[in-house]
């Protein structure tokens, strides 16, 4: 048997605004350690050799952050903090429920476009 590859990653963006940008970013003095304790949380239920938590950079959902990216799946949730990020764990990872509340609005997340129908929208 080879070695097993993750059940899930979970990309969370880790972006954070130079001083004096206007723009929100995910990570500010108030949410910087939300990164570590997801890592920490996954590392307790003994589950991260099978959920691979990753340091992502901007994902362009600023406006909605923090943010994080479950694969399989493209599901993203906003607005994170510790209890959700644990509720998150509980219900979607191992559980196997994504938690809807806390998902992304279709508005800002609609179904992708694939990259051959836009090639031929560009006339490539
Ligand atoms: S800074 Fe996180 S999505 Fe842009």
């Amino acid at each position: 048997m080879g070695l097993p590859q993750p059940a899930f990653y979970i990309f969370k963006c880790e972006q954070s605004s130079p001083p004096g940008m206007p723009k929100p970013s995910c990570v500010s003095p108030q949410t910087q350690d939300l990164f570590q304790h997801l890592a920490q949380t996954l590392m307790q239920k003994g589950i991260i050799g099978t959920v691979q938590p990753i340091r992502s950079a901007c994902m362009n959902r600023c406006n909605v952050g923090p943010v994080m990216l479950v694969e399989p799946g493209h599901v993203m949730y906003t607005q994170l903090d510790k209890a959700k990020i644990d509720r998150i764990i509980e219900e979607h990872i191992i559980g196997g429920n994504i938690v809807e509340e806390y998902v992304i609005d279709s508005e800002l997340w609609d179904d992708a476009i694939s990259p051959a129908d836009m090639a031929a929208q560009m006339g490539r």
